[in-house]
């Protein structure tokens, strides 16, 4: 299967991702974990993509089309895959299209979790990040680690992400509007969306998806 996963920041895609992911048996492929992955290896794209995204504004497309397609047309995506965080625009929307058309395949759902704003806030508040490996999600009331301050997944330091903080976060709240919710109805007009609610426990909101992928195919 392929599939997208839209949704404002901080709305549990990463959480949801990696259990899908696991789920489905495909690689969960996340844009903003791949830039970070970049950062902390003090690579090229890295450097460059590192000050847009400490702002809370989007990587430019160029970067970000590249960098993506490179991680999907890896051997263990050659059967699926599950991209969160791209696409973010409609320009990205249509370069996925086209770019997956010319492989001669396509999208099978995109799925949005839908989460109040005030909701988002609080999960950003009190989300800590694992050092090693971004994917590592915690929260300090949600989803807590074993042991305060430590990844309970490879015992990397949790810390707080830099454009966690409250004045990024409504920048990024605000480029979601604007740039990304467009794409909802891009894919709604293409009959691909399914809006899952993404409010309660995170075993409840996987349990929604799947429930709602099975029912599609
Ligand atoms: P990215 O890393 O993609 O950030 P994001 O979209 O803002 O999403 P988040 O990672 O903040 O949240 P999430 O929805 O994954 O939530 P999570 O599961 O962690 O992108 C970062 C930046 O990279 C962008 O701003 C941009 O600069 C750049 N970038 C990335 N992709 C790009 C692209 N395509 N084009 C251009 N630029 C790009 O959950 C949040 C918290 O809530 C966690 O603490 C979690 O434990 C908790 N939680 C999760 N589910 C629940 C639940 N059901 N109940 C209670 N708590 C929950
Ligand atoms: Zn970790």
């Amino acid at each position: 299967m392929r599939i997208v996963l839209v949704g404002p920041p901080g709305a549990g895609k990463g959480t949801q991702a990696a259990y899908l992911a696991k789920n489905l048996s495909i690689p969960h492929i996340s844009t903003g974990d791949l830039f970070r992955a970049n950062i902390s290896q003090g690579s090229n794209l890295g450097k460059r993509a590192q000050a847009y995204m400490k702002a809370g504004d989007l990587v430019p497309d160029e970067l970000t089309i590249a960098m993506a397609k490179d991680r999907w047309e890896q051997p263990d995506a050659a059967h699926g895959f599950l991209l969160d965080g791209f696409p973010r625009n409609v320009k990205q929307a249509e370069a996925l299209d086209r770019i997956l058309k010319d492989e001669g395949i396509g999208l099978d759902a995109v799925l949005d979790l839908e989460v109040p704003e005030e909701e988002v806030v609080k999960r950003i508040a009190g989300r800590r990040t694992c050092r090693n490996d971004s994917s590592h999600t915690f929260h300090v009331e949600y989803k807590k680690p074993k042991v305060d301050g430590v990844c309970d997944e490879c015992g990397g330091e949790l810390y707080q992400r830099d454009d966690d903080s409250e004045e990024t976060v409504r920048r990024r709240l605000e480029v979601y509007h604007r740039e990304t919710e467009p794409i909802i109805d891009y894919y709604r007009d293409q009959d691909l969306l399914i809006t899952i609610p993404a409010l309660g426990p995170v075993s409840e909101v996987t349990q929604r998806a799947m429930d709602a992928l099975r029912e599609r195919n």
